[in-house]
């Protein structure tokens, strides 16, 4: 596929609210650190994130930490643990044995660290960072507002609440109470909660006035105004926004009509669509220029200087 941004129009924010699009830090800062960890995150903030993104999973004993993935093989160093070779284990919906973060205990966690998942990337800080608590997370967005003096976004992800709660554990209570307790409450508030899964969002969405996001990999089979009813943009897969020819779909038209923001992932300096003509910030500014509200990047550097270009 070739693309360009020949059409983009410097100065002109084609956004929902006419703001500027957000930078959300996807993993944090992914593609410089072991993701979902405090550091990553950190630095994140340093390259200019609007946001932060924890993935949200559930201890066995019920606390939100951050990964990815219930399995822990690619982004912890679980399997040098001898004392947990025996939680390795099989299970409905993950190909082959791994170890799962439900069968561990906060406690049993703390004492894994964080290794790179994409083992083309920047090794050296393997072994290093811990896994974080949601309320570490928090409590860090906190600190750095304070610090520089702007609000810290924070941007989670419930991974596979059906899952989990098939087996007896819930986000719903100790996101929302996490979230209130560090006063990210409100519609106003720089939070959005997002998941692939419509039911949770279906369920939290009386008990709070945060924004929610819906995130989809296919063209989504509700249509935009019902999922307005229970979100306030769509996350998609960002191939939705071209067509085969590096055009825009309508996509972002067609959900800006139904009052939904649009959030496509993700962007990687590293990892450009196949036949792309360009560096990560031409990719982003491509889509900046089909009105995007914000997106998911491991670059937030990239990300930053991309919307810093359209409108200096
Ligand atoms: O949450 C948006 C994007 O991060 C979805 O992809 O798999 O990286 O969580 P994933
Ligand atoms: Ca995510």
């Amino acid at each position: 596929m070739k693309y360009e941004h020949t059409d983009i129009q410097s100065g002109a924010y084609k956004t929902l609210d006419g703001k500027a699009p957000i930078v959300i830090a996807h993993r944090g800062a992914s593609g410089l650190r072991p993701e979902h960890t405090l550091e990553s995150y950190d630095l994140a903030i340093d390259k200019g994130a609007d946001f932060i993104e924890p993935d949200l999973v559930l201890t066995k004993d019920g606390h939100l930490v951050a990964r990815h993935d219930r399995y822990l093989s690619t982004t912890t160093n679980v399997a040098d643990h001898l004392e947990f070779k025996d939680r390795k284990t099989v299970k409905p919906g993950h190909e082959g044995a791994d170890w799962f973060v439900e069968d561990f205990t906060l406690a049993e966690m703390k004492s894994l660290r964080a290794i790179q998942p994409r083992r083309d990337r920047d090794l050296s800080y393997d072994g290093q960072f811990t896994v974080p608590t949601f309320d570490e997370i928090m409590a860090l967005a906190q600190r750095r507002s304070e610090e520089t003096g702007r609000r810290i976004g924070v941007y989670p992800e419930t991974k596979h609440p059906a899952a989990f709660e098939a087996v007896g554990l819930s986000f719903d209570d100790a996101l929302l109470e996490t979230l209130n307790r560090y006063g990210y409450g409100s519609a106003d508030d720089p939070v959005f909660i997002q998941s692939f899964e419509a039911d949770i969002l279906k369920r939290l969405r009386p008990r709070t006035s945060i924004r929610f996001i819906f995130l989809t990999e296919f063209p989504p089979t509700d249509p935009f105004n019902k999922i307005a009813a229970y979100a306030d943009g769509v996350g998609p897969y960002k191939g939705l926004l071209l067509d085969e020819n590096g055009a825009d779909s309508g996509f972002v038209t067609a959900a800006h009509n139904a009052g939904l923001a649009v959030h496509p992932w993700t962007f990687r300096d590293d990892a450009l669509p196949d036949g792309f003509v360009g560096n990560g910030e031409d990719e982003i500014l491509r889509y900046l220029a089909i009105g995007i509200d914000g997106f998911f990047t491991d670059f937030a550097g990239t990300g930053r200087n991309a919307v810093t270009k359209l409108n200096p």
